[in-house]
């Protein structure tokens, strides 16, 4: 389980304080809507590490995260849209996620491996500047496959897809959780996409976590 605790935290300037406390499970898809501007990505950066809260808590299982700087969280943050280098090809984008030190040969087989995961067999040397939305997001998480961490944020990972590249995404995401085990936190304001996916559903109000 992954445990935020009143995780409280301000912009530099602006008046609105967050507290944030919030469960997401192992395996499980939880969701998080709000406004635009409501402060879905604060709460995704301060679960990433990219701020510090100035009080509150948050661990996975037993391990406390708020020590850890963001690239030793046991995280990986997908977006909207930019994901890749666009000059690199599938195989080097999603060789980025294996840690530094693996074999070419082990690298390589472990990269077709996660990208035939995906559904994109045989796209290796592909340039991602050559890829659809859908399929960049599926380099994407052939790369999170790759770094093999427990917990996936998402912040509006579907925005930029047409309707039925959404849905085959979705699904995808889906299976992936629920297959690794990955406690999945998904920000979205698409009504479908929760209804779709969330085991839990949490809206932002007011700088605080509402369940829904
Ligand atoms: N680095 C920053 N400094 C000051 N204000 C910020 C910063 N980042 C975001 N904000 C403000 O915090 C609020 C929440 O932003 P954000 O978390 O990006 O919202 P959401 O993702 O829900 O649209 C917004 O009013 C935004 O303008
Ligand atoms: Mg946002």
């Amino acid at each position: 389980m992954l445990r935020a605790n009143d995780l409280a935290f301000a912009h530099p300037g602006q008046k609105r304080a967050y507290r944030f406390t919030l469960e997401a499970g192992r395996g499980e898809v939880t969701a998080i809507s709000g406004a635009s501007g409501s402060g879905k990505s604060t709460l995704l950066d301060l679960l990433a590490g990219f701020v510090q809260p100035k009080e509150g808590s948050l661990e996975l299982d037993a391990q406390d995260l708020l020590p850890l700087p963001p690239e030793a969280r046991p995280v990986s943050l997908l977006m909207q849209a930019d994901n890749l280098f666009e000059h690199l090809s599938a195989q080097e984008n999603a060789l980025l996620g294996l840690p530094r030190g693996t074999s070419r040969d082990k690298g390589r087989q472990q990269v077709a491996e996660a990208l035939n995961e995906v559904g994109l067999a045989g796209f290796e040397s592909k340039l991602a500047s050559t890829l659809s939305g859908g399929q960049k997001q599926r380099v994407a998480l052939a790369r999170t496959l790759l770094r093999d961490r427990p917990v996936l944020l998402l912040d509006e990972p579907f925005s930029a897809l047409d309707d039925e590249t959404r849905q085959t995404t979705r699904a995808l995401v889906d299976e992936l959780t629920r297959r690794h085990d990955w406690h999945t936190v998904l920000v979205s304001h698409h009504a479908d996409d929760i209804a779709a996916l969330a085991n839990r559903h949490y809206r932002i109000v007011e700088g605080q976590l509402e369940r829904v």
